[in-house]
């Protein structure tokens, strides 16, 4: 069976202010539903397919993964607590150690992002079980999603030769290129963007990581070795797990290993990561507008509305987002979405 591994430690900064430090993206009801956190969760809820799910997140989410995961009545194996953000890839390195020990090198990890939006039907599991063959043959597996713009926020993966069962070796990984990089590589054909879900023999994953991140796998080893047992949770030793460098698995891994290989993705899926696709990805009425909570809109188009508490009133515009929690409102253009983690660094600057 297949260990599900859930990374939720990330900040979402970019959908300020309803992420926020206190309560990112992955922990909010999105356009009124069940959290995005509640929902990966639900993915690996099939017991016949999957190992009972490790958990991996920030000190501070645990008691809203805690929470979260007790509600949908699914029983998690681990909640894994880094006490320091050091991006995802010592994240899964600790994750990985830590299935090692408990299920041998030969199991094979799904890593999860918590934040997405995924249509899991027949089309999602499908790429499921191709990616786990692909992953029994001893490749490390991306998903991999047929690209529609020259989006700067996602990694690039041009395919190589195919592998059987639907796999294709990866010739190039492009972790996050600037606009122009991404142009010729849409413009020139034969990229996927990386979905931010892997497939992973933890065997080869730790050995990949022994070879081309070493300081990240020694740092988290020594962390889960001396890790303390807290109520539900595995707190990773901090001093140990703070010398890790801050790095993502893209960069860390899927950028150097010559084993990886992707699965092209065609179920629905979208990177709930920015004011944009939050509004690309609801649904809109007939003037292109997203709305939810209490709003009013009047000859105003093509915009993403959203309001907790108060009400929100918008006249004459098109092309925009306006988000409004209790306590602070973002009004932005829509196109500058991408930028909204630099506005909240120039926020945290000025607290
Ligand atoms: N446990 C833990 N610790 N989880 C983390 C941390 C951390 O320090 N940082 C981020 N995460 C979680 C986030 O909550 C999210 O679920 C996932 O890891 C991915 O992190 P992001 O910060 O959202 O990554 P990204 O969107 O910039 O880029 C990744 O995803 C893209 C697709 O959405 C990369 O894998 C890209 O290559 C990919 O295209
Ligand atoms: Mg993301």
């Amino acid at each position: 069976k297949i260990v599900p591994v859930i990374m939720a430690g990330g900040k979402g900064t970019r959908l300020w202010p309803l992420s926020r430090a206190s309560a990112p993206k992955q922990f909010l009801e999105f356009l009124g539903e069940k959290t995005l956190f509640q929902k990966t969760l639900e993915r690996v809820a099939d017991t016949a397919l999957y190992e009972a799910p490790v958990v991996v997140t920030n000190v501070d989410f645990r008691f809203l993964v805690a929470e979260q995961a007790r509600t949908t009545g699914i029983a998690l194996a681990s909640i894994l607590l880094e006490p320091v953000a050091r991006n995802t890839a010592p994240a899964l390195a600790a994750a990985a150690v830590l299935i090692e020990r408990l299920h041998g090198a030969d199991v094979v990890m799904q890593v999860l992002a918590s934040d997405h939006e995924i249509d899991a039907g027949d089309v999602y599991f499908d790429c499921i079980s191709r990616a786990k063959a692909a992953a029994g043959a001893g490749r490390l597996v991306t998903f991999g999603i047929t690209p529609h713009e020259a989006a700067t926020g996602y990694g690039y993966i041009e395919t190589g030769e195919g592998i059987g069962n639907g796999a294709y070796a990866v010739r190039r990984f492009v972790e996050k290129p600037d606009r122009a990089r991404a142009e010729a590589m849409l413009a020139e054909g034969g990229y996927l963007w990386n979905s931010g879900m892997f497939m992973l023999p933890v065997g080869l994953f730790l050995r990949e990581l022994r070879q081309y991140a070493p300081e990240v796998l020694d740092a988290a080893a020594a962390a889960v070795a001396k890790a303390r047992h807290d109520l539900d949770f595995e707190r990773l030793d901090e001093e140990a797990f703070a010398r890790a460098p801050d790095i993502s698995v893209d960069y860390a891994i899927f950028e150097k290993t010559p084993i990886a290989a992707v699965v092209p993705s065609s179920f629905g899926w979208s990177d709930l990561g920015s004011w944009d696709s939050v509004w690309k990805t609801g649904r809109r009425d007939e003037a292109g507008n997203v709305t939810d909570g209490s709003t009013t809109l009047f000859d105003t188009r093509n915009s993403l509305v959203l309001s907790r508490d108060i009400h929100v009133a918008v006249q004459g515009l098109e092309d925009v987002a306006v988000i409004a929690s209790e306590d602070a409102v973002y009004v932005g253009r829509l196109e500058d979405s991408q930028n909204v983690g630099r506005l909240v660094k120039l926020l945290a600057a000025e607290a």
